[in-house]
C-alpha cells in the first residue's frame, strides 16, 4: 500500500458514514493522521474505532460543522493531537427537497450552513495552520447537480454551484502559500443520503429507485464511496502537485450526455 500521507495530518468532515468515511480510512491506510469531524458521535467513534483496529492513527471530534465555535475547537484539537494540518477535506452535507415555493426558510439556511459556509469556517481555521507548515491540500465536495440540477433541489444545487466557485477563488488566493484547492462532483453514490433520497421518491422500493437511477448513468450503475475516495486522495496527494482550483467529475460519465 502506497503511504502518500505519511507524517501528514488529515481533517474530513462528515466522516462518520458514506463518502466521509470512506476517504477517512484510506487516508488512514495510507499513513494519515485523521481527525474525524462528525456531528454524529456514535458514527464518528465507529471511524476512529475502525481506523485504529486497521492500525491507523485518527481521533473523533464531535464537530457540528455550521458552528464556528465547533470548527475552532476542531482545529485546535486536532494540532494539538497531531501537530498541524496538512488536508482539509470538506465533505459533510445534507439535502432536502422542495420547490423554492415549498420549501421554509429554515431548510434552505441548513443547507446553505451545513453544504456552503461550513467550508468557509473550515477553510478560515485550517489554511493559517497549513501555512505554518509550508503549504497544503483542500478538496471540497460539490456535485453533479453544480452542472446540471433536477426538480426539487433549489436550495441543495445552490450550495453546489457555489462550492464550485468558492473552490476557484480559495484556489487564486493561496496558491502562493503552496495551498492547492479543489473540488470533486460525485453522481449517484451509494451512501445512507442517497438511500435517504430513494426513500423519498420510492418508498415502496428505494432499492429499485436506486438500481434505475445507476441505470442513468453510462457506466449503467451508482458509484462506490471507496471509489469517491480514490479521488480524494489522488487530489489531497502530492500526485496532484499541478492541480489547483479544478472541480473533477466522479459520475460514471452523467455529465457527458444530453438525456437524448
Ligand atoms: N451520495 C451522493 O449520491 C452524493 C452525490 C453528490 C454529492 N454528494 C455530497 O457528498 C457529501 C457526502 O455525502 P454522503 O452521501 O456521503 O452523505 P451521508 O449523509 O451518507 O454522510 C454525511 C455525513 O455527514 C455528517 N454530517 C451531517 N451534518 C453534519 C454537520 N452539521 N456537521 C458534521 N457532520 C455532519 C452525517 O452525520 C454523515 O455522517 C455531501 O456533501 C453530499 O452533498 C453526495
Amino acid at each position: 500500500m502506497a503511504e502518500r500521507f505519511k507524517n501528514k495530518v488529515v481533517i474530513v468532515t462528515g466522516a462518520g458514514k458514506g463518502m466521509g468515511h470512506a476517504s477517512a480510512v484510506a487516508f488512514a491506510a495510507e499513513g494519515g493522521s485523521v481527525a474525524v469531524a462528525e456531528i454524529d458521535e456514535a458514527a464518528g467513534n465507529d471511524t476512529v474505532n475502525e481506523i485504529k483496529a486497521n492500525g491507523g492513527k485518527a481521533i473523533f471530534v464531535k464537530t457540528d460543522v455550521a458552528q464556528r465555535a465547533d470548527v475552532q475547537h476542531l482545529v485546535e484539537e486536532t494540532v494539538k493531537a497531531f501537530g498541524g494540518v496538512d488536508v482539509l477535506h470538506n465533505n459533510a452535507g445534507v439535502i432536502r427537497y422542495g420547490t423554492v415555493v415549498d420549501m421554509s426558510e429554515e431548510d434552505w439556511d441548513w443547507m446553505m450552513s451545513i453544504n456552503l459556509r461550513a467550508s468557509f469556517l473550515t477553510c478560515k481555521y485550517v489554511i493559517p495552520e497549513m501555512r505554518k507548515r509550508g503549504g497544503g491540500a483542500i478538496v471540497n465536495t460539490a456535485s453533479v447537480q453544480a452542472f446540471a440540477t433536477q426538480r426539487t433541489v433549489a436550495a441543495y444545487s445552490a450550495t453546489k454551484g457555489a462550492i464550485v466557485a468558492f473552490t476557484k477563488t480559495v484556489a487564486l488566493d493561496h496558491a502562493p502559500e503552496n495551498i492547492r484547492c479543489n473540488c470533486i462532483a460525485p453522481g449517484s453514490i451509494d451512501t445512507p443520503l442517497l438511500r435517504f433520497a430513494a426513500d423519498v421518491f420510492e418508498p415502496e422500493n428505494p432499492s429499485g429507485a436506486i438500481e434505475s437511477w445507476g441505470k442513468v448513468h453510462p457506466l449503467g450503475r451508482v458509484g462506490t464511496s471507496e471509489e469517491v475516495a480514490k479521488l480524494v486522495l489522488f487530489l489531497a496527494s502530492d500526485d496532484a502537485s499541478f492541480c489547483t482550483g479544478g472541480c473533477y467529475n466522479v459520475d460514471g460519465g452523467l455529465l457527458a450526455g444530453l438525456p437524448l
